[in-house]
């Protein structure tokens, strides 16, 4: 399957079977490939708790207004992002020459040290980037996936012992499908949403 093909197959899956188990292998192969996902400045601010246990996953479907693909998915994953992930810099930039370092360092302070707005959007940009990413790779594998937001950050962040420095990103359930999701419905055309060159832009026309 290539990315075009992961991209059209992927749908929001309801209904999961609840006995299908993903091992720690599998989760290996899952997750590794999206630890290439970039970030600003390579701070990686994701982070990915990865539910696999009953218990949890239908303590987590309560907080998610009882949704019940988190309940039967195997495995339901909280992607959240690091708030002070420029605090990192230093380590994330280790081996590069060290003129390098010294203006990666200062360069990432100046931009998020003091901007808490920033720092909640780059954690939440990466996090959803990785979301995707994730979503792919599970595709690729066969599995169904559905991404939510639809739950109780408060509960979810309880559930699963989330510090307060980390902002959740999206709750995603990975596993097989047991029934087909509803056919899809309005999705925009090119022409609706690409613009050359400049919001006010020429349209980019869809093929009839
Ligand atoms: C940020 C985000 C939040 C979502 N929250 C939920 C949710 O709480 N429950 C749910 O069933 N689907 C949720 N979805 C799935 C969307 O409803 C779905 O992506 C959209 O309807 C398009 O359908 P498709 O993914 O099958 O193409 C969410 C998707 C995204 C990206």
């Amino acid at each position: 399957m290539n990315v075009d093909e992961a991209l059209r197959a992927r749908r929001s899956v309801k209904h999961f079977d609840p006995a299908v188990v993903i091992d720690d292998d599998t989760l290996r192969e899952l997750i590794r490939p999206v630890l290439y996902t970039p970030t600003s400045f390579n701070l990686q601010h994701w982070r990915f708790v990865l539910v696999r246990d009953s218990a949890r996953k239908s303590e987590l479907c309560r907080a998610a207004f009882n949704q019940v693909q988190v309940r039967d998915a195997s495995l339901v994953a909280l992607i959240v992002g690091k708030l002070d992930a420029h605090t990192d810099a230093a380590r994330v930039w280790q081996g590069a020459p060290d003129r390098v370092q010294a203006s990666m360092r200062r360069t990432i302070d100046a931009l998020y040290a003091g901007d808490a707005g920033l720092q909640r959007d780059e954690a939440v940009r990466s996090g959803a980037m990785a979301s995707m990413a994730l979503l792919l790779r599970a595709t690729e594998m066969g599995f169904a996936t559905c991404p939510l937001i639809g739950f109780d950050d408060a509960e979810v962040r309880r559930v699963l012992g989330i510090p307060a420095d980390y902002v959740s990103a999206l709750l995603i359930c990975v596993g097989r499908a047991v029934a087909e999701p509803h056919p899809r419905v309005g999705r925009f055309g090119l022409d609706e949403v690409v613009r050359l060159e400049h919001f006010d832009g020429v349209p980019l026309a869809d093929i009839p």
